[in-house]
């Protein structure tokens, strides 16, 4: 007789089918061709391209290619329906809100089938996962637009939002951008991907039959065209972007100038960290969930596998073996693990990527076990002998295809870690928590999760540093990416264009500062210098440019900075900035109230050298005086109190969301005023622990080259603050251009915040810019200064039982 031991052996699964019947049956009703969903309707289809099922490469449905007039028509209906939707009670929006919520659970079934079937990924995850999270999206949501009056006291809607989606998580990233934007009141044009446009289309079709009103949600299907035909639309007010670097970067310079609100959710290359004490068959289970959930298509994949030297050969040997048990097959079969790769276009992709880990050295193993012969799919994958500086180790591959390396030491670990473009998330392994809670901070990303991978929660911000883009999905952090001070909307932003225009009518000074005086620096002279690394330094150039007064006399001489000069104050910036960023609030509190009882004491000095330059009058340049002091005290103040936040996450565990600093920034200053100008600028940056290379203003420069005796005598460390003076939008380009340069701050010309946003695409550096308001008043909402020149890192820790 058979022993049950032997039946173990020889069992095998039988198909186990989820039923596409409700699926088809909505496809049918449509005759599976859909036009756009715009304001409340279908519009009639136009010129359609086909969607595939990728597990059998059968075509699905037919969508409409959207036009430029299709994106207009979608634009004018979603600005139609702002008033009417800003208006509502936060109550009645939060009620819409949670009617979504409740209409997704309703449906969950269908939409967890059409997932599948349109992704190709496997019904087990869709119904498990991707559906219930976007639940809990809008459920989420639904609380922030109740609480909107408190909790984002003075902040309403943008207006019309632009969101652009990929194919991986379809439905998932539809909710990630439509709840929160809707919460805070906006209204939405939605371009689904190419390849998986269906589930977006059945959600606003039911959203309509939920009630949210005609023009609230609208969905334009297409597929790159459409969607730089959205960004690329006068009358959108932000985009928000998830998608491959590459067309985060075309986005980037697409809306330089135009003063839309930007996020990027870009690209990574997560490390998944192993250390030697791990614990090694949860590590195998984790490696599971990190590259062959999804077929390895998500954005935060662990998709590099760094072990330490010792358990290297254990580790993979595990790996292998549980390899062979994953089952790759028909995405409906609930009995799967993976399923197929979303396109024929992406398997290819991934092939050649994996010839080329062959051709540079790597080592592939792939699971025997058999893989469906039609359609997209791909065996998992893991490459050893993985050289750190290889294609396969330094570009995202996007499918089921894990890289291992090693490393020896935590140190080596972290470098290892951080040796990519990318900064979008990262997962460490141990049982060791003092190790664990040291390496988190020292991990370039955004999210890092300890002893666990993939988790995702809508209380808790998700996005990246680097180039993986910048601003936060989910969590109040992702809130503020869909709101603005009230009264500060772009239209508001014509209106200080035009006061621009006028005052240059009426100057008091120059606007465009004259051709500058240049003249040699000789050896003993009384020139501004330059201020690098804590010492004062002579410009590059060996010149200086005159500094006038109003009726053109020359009040004094400031070094004439050029891009040398830039590149050795970024050297002395980036020396100084691991000391600065780990130093505490406290410390930085201290030294920015010492800066502030420094400048008070000379303050008559000062406010005499601002008279000569600017022609102010007494009472004006004290005034400019005494609020620079102040603002060094405010931050002073926020130094030590600008906290992060413990998110409540439904998992054995909490995200503890810590605000970073960026790093180096790189800073234009107003032109006027000159001294409060500056200050105000560099001061959030330095009391949150960023180092800054600034460019002070261009006409009045010595109301900052004076500062350097009161950072000198403050105890501020040599290379937190160095300032090079010179032409201030040359110089500025060449700073936002940097690749050393992780952040960007400008104030200035129009002309010249277009410059500075093109220039910022190379390293998608962060940029905050803006126009100089008429009264060149500076940004007086501090807490939005310390969000800008800070990033939220969630780390996700095991928590309770
Ligand atoms: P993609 O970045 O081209 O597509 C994402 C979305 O952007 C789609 O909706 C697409 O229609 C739209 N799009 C494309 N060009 C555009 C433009 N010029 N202006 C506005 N919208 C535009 O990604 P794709 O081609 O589907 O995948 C290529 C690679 O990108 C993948 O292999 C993967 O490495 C990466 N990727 C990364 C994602 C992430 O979440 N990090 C998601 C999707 C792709």
């Amino acid at each position: 007789m058979t022993r049950v031991a032997e039946l173990f052996q020889s069992m095998d699964y039988g198909p186990a089918p989820e039923s596409d019947a409700e699926a088809r049956a909505w496809l049918a009703a449509h005759e599976a061709t859909f036009g756009h969903f715009v304001a409340g309707k279908w519009t009639t289809p136009g010129k359609t391209f086909a969607v595939i099922d990728p597990s059998t490469n059968a075509p699905l449905a037919k969508v409409t290619q959207g036009t430029v007039s299709d994106v207009e028509a979608a634009v004018k209906a979603a600005r139609g329906a702002c008033g009417k939707w800003a208006k509502l009670t936060p109550h009645q929006r939060a009620r819409h809100l949670y009617a979504l919520a409740r209409m997704v659970q309703k449906h969950a079934r269908l939409f967890a089938v059409l997932e599948s079937m349109d992704n190709g990924k496997p019904i087990r995850e869709t119904r498990d996962l991707d559906i219930p999270l976007v639940a809990r999206h809008f459920y989420h949501h639904a609380g922030w637009a109740q609480l909107l009056p408190t909790e984002f006291l003075g902040y309403g809607p943008v207006g019309v939002v632009g969101q652009i989606i990929p194919w991986n998580f379809p439905l998932l990233m539809l909710a990630w951008k439509v709840a929160p934007a809707l919460a805070a009141g906006n209204t939405v044009v939605l371009k689904p991907a190419e390849f998986t446009p269906l589930s977006a289309l059945l959600f606003a079709e039911l959203a309509a039959q939920a009630g949210l009103p005609a023009g609230v949600l609208n969905i334009v299907t297409g597929d790159g065209a459409t969607g730089a035909a959205l960004v690329s639309h006068p009358g959108v007010d932000k985009i928000a972007f998830t998608g491959s670097t590459e067309v985060g970067k075309i986005i980037r310079k697409a809306t330089a100038g135009s003063g839309k609100k930007l996020s990027l959710e870009l690209g990574g290359k997560s490390p998944f960290i192993v250390y030697e004490d791990a614990d090694l068959d949860a590590v195998v289970e984790g490696v599971v969930d990190a590259i062959w959930f999804n077929q390895g298509q998500v954005c935060c994949a662990g998709s590099r596998l760094l072990v330490q030297e010792g358990i290297h050969d254990r580790l993979i040997e595990k790996l292998r073996a549980r390899m062979e048990t994953l089952r790759v097959g028909r995405p409906l079969d609930k009995g799967i693990d993976m399923g197929a790769i979303v396109a024929p276009e992406q398997l290819e992709r991934i092939r050649a990527l994996c010839a080329q880990g062959e051709v540079e050295g790597a080592t592939r193993y792939q699971a025997t076990s058999a893989v469906p012969s039609t359609g997209c799919f791909f065996p998992p994958t893991l490459f050893t002998n993985v050289s750190p500086a290889s294609t396969i180790a330094q570009v995202e591959i996007f499918g089921p295809v894990m890289v291992a390396m090693t490393f020896r030491t935590p140190e080596e670990s972290v470098a290892l870690a951080n040796n990519t473009v990318y900064g979008l998330a990262a997962s460490l392994w141990t049982e060791n928590i003092n190790l664990a809670l040291d390496i988190a901070p020292k991990l370039k990303a955004g999210v890092v999760w300890v002893n666990a991978t993939n988790l995702f929660d809508a209380a808790a911000g998700f996005g990246g540093y680097r180039e993986s883009g910048f601003g936060r999905e989910g969590g109040k952090e992702g809130m503020w990416e869909y709101l603005l001070p009230e009264g500060a909307t772009r239209a508001s932003e014509a209106t200080v264009r035009r006061a621009r225009e006028e005052k240059r009518a009426t100057a008091r000074a120059p606007e465009t500062p004259r051709e500058p005086v240049l003249s040699p620096i000789e050896q003993v002279d009384r020139t501004a210098k330059l201020f690098i690394g804590g010492k004062q330094a002579r410009p590059d150039s060996g010149y200086s440019r005159a500094i006038l007064d109003l009726k053109g006399r020359i009040v004094g001489e400031a070094g004439e900075g050029n891009r040398k000069d830039l590149r050795n104050a970024v050297e002395a910036a980036h020396a100084a900035a691991k000391g600065w960023a780990t130093s505490t609030g406290h410390l930085r509190a201290q030294i920015l109230y010492y800066i502030g009882e420094n400048l008070s004491a000379r303050a008559d000095e000062f406010a005499a050298r601002l008279r000569t330059m600017t022609g102010a009058s007494g009472r004006e340049a004290t005034r400019e005086v005494e609020q620079s002091i102040e603002c060094c005290f405010a931050y002073a103040a926020w130094a030590d109190k600008w906290d992060g936040a413990v998110h409540q996450v439904p998992f054995r565990g909490v995200a503890i969301a810590m605000q970073e600093p960026i790093g180096v920034v790189g800073v234009v200053a107003p032109s006027e005023p000159p001294l409060l100008g500056f200050v105000s600028m560099i001061a959030p940056l330095i009391a949150t622990g960023n180092t800054v290379v600034a460019i002070p203003s261009e006409a009045h420069p010595l109301a900052a080259t004076d500062l350097y005796t009161v950072f000198e005598s403050s105890d501020l460390p040599g290379g937190v603050v160095n300032i090079v003076t010179g032409a201030s939008e040359v110089l500025g380009q060449v700073l936002a251009e940097h690749d050393d340069v992780e952040a960007f701050w400008f104030m200035g010309t129009e002309a010249g915040r277009r410059t500075m946003e093109l220039a910022s695409a190379g390293n998608m550096k962060r940029t905050f810019c803006r126009i100089t308001p008429r009264d060149g008043s500076v940004p007086d909402d501090m807490r939005a200064l310390l969000r800008e020149a800070t990033q939220v890192k969630n780390i996700w820790v095991p928590y309770g039982a």
